[in-house]
């Protein structure tokens, strides 16, 4: 028989551990909640995610969840959200202390709409600079939506309007070394949303799966819409499988039509066409918009330069009309003098 434990809601005031202290709930999750805990050693804030009361007795939850950590810490990359602690606390329910972030995540962000083009590009670097660490270290994220990625306001000396934290490795999953599966193979974790098309089919999966759902948040970023939408599951499935690409310019005509290449290239259904490393992805997002921000003036180069050597041979042809004019009438009057 299996004994469910009841274990009460969090609530502010309750003390996790010897140091931590529960103080607001900052969002609801899938696998539990997020809330903002004071860490009386550091004698700071911080973020804690505790683990569901209805998930304490499952022992995959769990382990996810422990799992979560080490993934996130084992990146170390800046641009992944510090993991500081593991812990089950006194009433048994595991939990994780992260930095607290200042800011909002990219979900939020874009239910207010799209976002500059510049904006985007420094996003899409920043979250590849994870995953190529990710990557690196044969880790995938496997859940990479715009709820996952969370955008720090950025000092006034920095270029970048933000500092790109990517969070939730709790789907996250080793590819080289033997560790116990949670997920059986066929079995659908993630966004579907956002998911690769053999994500989607519970296939076998390798970094070009993120890299899909990374096409996917910059479609996004770009127009204000979803790159593959749809009401139902069965609609977003179909769009995910489907034969047609959307394409960003037909949404916003005013991004640069190079942008769509670089979409179809990051989104493609077969994973042989897709950019084969976040950096690669990265660098051609970088080069669509190099080009595009070019001045006008050096974007019309050629014809800007014919022109003027034009006008100029033209200008050329009727000084010298205008000179043999003149020197045709002193001539004549010349002669009528003399005559
Ligand atoms: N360290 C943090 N600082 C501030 N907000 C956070 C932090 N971690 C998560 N959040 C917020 O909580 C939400 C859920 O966290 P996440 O780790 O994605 O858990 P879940 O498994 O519930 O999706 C995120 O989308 C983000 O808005
Ligand atoms: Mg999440």
């Amino acid at each position: 028989m299996v004994y469910l434990r009841s274990v009460p809601a969090p609530a502010p005031g309750d003390r996790l551990s010897d140091n931590l202290v529960l103080e607001r709930e900052l969002v609801q999750g899938g696998m539990g909640s997020v809330w903002v805990a004071r860490h009386e050693g550091l004698g700071s804030e911080v973020a804690v995610k505790i683990l569901s009361g209805r998930l304490v007795d499952d022992d995959t939850a769990k382990k996810r969840f422990a799992r979560e950590a080490a993934a996130a810490m084992e990146v170390q990359s800046p641009h992944v959200v510090q993991m500081l602690d593991y812990g089950i606390s006194n009433d048994g329910v595991p939990f994780l202390v992260m930095e607290l972030l200042q800011g909002e995540d990219l979900e939020v962000k874009l239910a207010k709409g799209p976002l500059p083009p510049r904006e985007v590009v420094s996003i899409v670097k920043q979250i590849g600079q994870a995953l190529h660490r990710a990557h690196e270290r044969n880790i995938l994220h496997r859940d990479i939506k715009p709820a996952n990625v969370f955008l720090v306001p950025s000092d006034e000396f920095s270029g970048d309007a933000y500092f790109v934290k990517l969070l939730d490795f709790g789907f996250a999953k080793r590819l080289d070394r033997m560790t116990a599966p949670l997920t059986e193979e066929g079995m659908i974790v993630g966004t579907p949303q956002y998911m690769s098309p053999e994500q989607m089919l519970g296939g076998k999966l390798d970094p070009r799966s993120d890299l899909f759902s990374l096409g996917s948040i910059a479609f996004e970023a770009f127009t204000g819409r979803r790159a593959f939408a749809g009401k139902t599951l069965q609609e977003v499935a179909f769009a995910i499988q489907g034969l047609q690409m959307p394409s960003p310019t037909h949404v916003n005509p005013t991004l640069p039509r190079a942008l769509d290449a670089w979409f179809a290239k990051a989104c493609a259904r077969d994973r042989d066409d897709r950019f084969a490393s976040a950096r690669e992805m990265v660098a051609a997002l970088e080069k669509v918009f190099a080009v595009a921000a070019e001045p006008a003036s050096i974007e019309a180069a050629p014809e800007g330069r014919v022109l003027p050597a034009g006008r100029s041979s033209w200008s050329g042809r009727i000084a010298l009309l205008l000179l043999l004019v003149v020197a045709a009438t002193a001539v004549a009057i010349f002669v009528a003098r003399a005559q």
